[in-house]
């Protein structure tokens, strides 16, 4: 067993502001409000995550809260991300009402979901949050690097984090260098695929020979890429699996068969294609 206190899945890096975020999280999105939301949380928290993502947009937060409060761990002890719904118009009064449906005093990161009607005009706002302390961090998702570019210049307090879709299937490596350029931090969702990757041939060959499962190859592709990766899953067992992914490395080998399987041409874009 490993020492409960300090769990694996808790491991961290520094952000560029200096707080420090859990490599590892639990993503939220497409989980419905209640029992199976509740669940899911307080599973991953008692089996070592101390970070959990959900969002405005996913109308769930009040379960994450719900969650939290039954895991027994102390707030302190967790990282909780929560995104600006962009459809709104003042992210600080939406990050207040976000604190309200958690049950906390503060986000350890609020993100602005995705740039619509431009990448600047929250910008501001997101600072205000952060200014009140409803946020520890603030950041961005689904910013290519020209749009994260257009928020650098007008800020006071520059993004920290840009949380994109990311896999060995959409390596956006030109995003992921010029992130780490400007000490953007790159937060991967949907890192299995949306459960898609997973049957992959290449992924499950290589699975089967390092001894290790498709999801876990695909989230210590990430770890090895720097990334923060935020699988989801409602399913306790998968939880589980899904933390065991801090006792063994991929070879060179590995990772490149599995940057082979890039369909993005290594693309600076977030998005292939916009939902907003
Ligand atoms: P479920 O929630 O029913 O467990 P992503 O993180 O890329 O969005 O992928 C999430 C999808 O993958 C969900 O449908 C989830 O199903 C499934 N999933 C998550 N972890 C595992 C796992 N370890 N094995 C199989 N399927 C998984």
């Amino acid at each position: 067993m490993s020492d409960t206190s300090h769990p694996p899945a808790a491991h961290v890096r520094k952000l560029a502001d200096g707080n420090q975020i859990p490599v590892l999280g639990l993503g939220v999105w497409q989980v419905p409000n209640g029992p199976d939301c509740v669940n899911a949380v307080r599973w991953a928290l008692e089996l070592g995550y101390r970070h959990i993502d959900t969002a405005q947009a996913y109308g769930n937060e009040e379960s994450v809260g719900q969650g939290l409060k039954e895991s027994g761990v102390p707030r302190a002890e967790v990282f909780i991300t929560t995104k600006f719904y962009p459809g709104s118009k003042d992210p600080a009064a939406e990050a207040q009402r976000s604190l309200e449906r958690l049950g906390v005093d503060y986000v350890d990161l609020y993100i602005i979901h995705w740039p619509q009607r431009g990448p600047t005009w929250a910008w501001s706002g997101m600072e205000r949050a952060h200014a009140r302390g409803y946020a520890r961090s603030i950041g961005v998702s689904n910013f290519s690097v020209a749009e994260l570019d257009q928020v650098r210049e007008v800020a006071t307090i520059e993004p920290v984090v840009d949380q994109v879709q990311f896999s060995p299937f959409e390596y956006r490596r030109a995003l992921l260098s010029a992130a780490e350029e400007r000490g953007v931090a790159v937060e991967g969702y949907s890192p299995l695929g949306t459960g898609r990757h997973l049957s992959n041939k290449t992924v499950r060959a290589l699975a089967t020979r390092v001894g290790r499962t498709p999801a876990q190859v695909l989230l210590r592709w990430g770890l090895q890429h720097d990334l923060i990766v935020l699988p989801k899953s409602t399913h306790r067992d998968r939880i589980a699996e899904n933390a065991d992914i801090f006792d063994f490395e991929l070879s060179e080998r590995d990772m490149s068969e599995l940057d082979d399987l890039d369909r993005s041409h290594g693309t600076e874009r977030a998005r292939e294609g916009k939902w907003w």
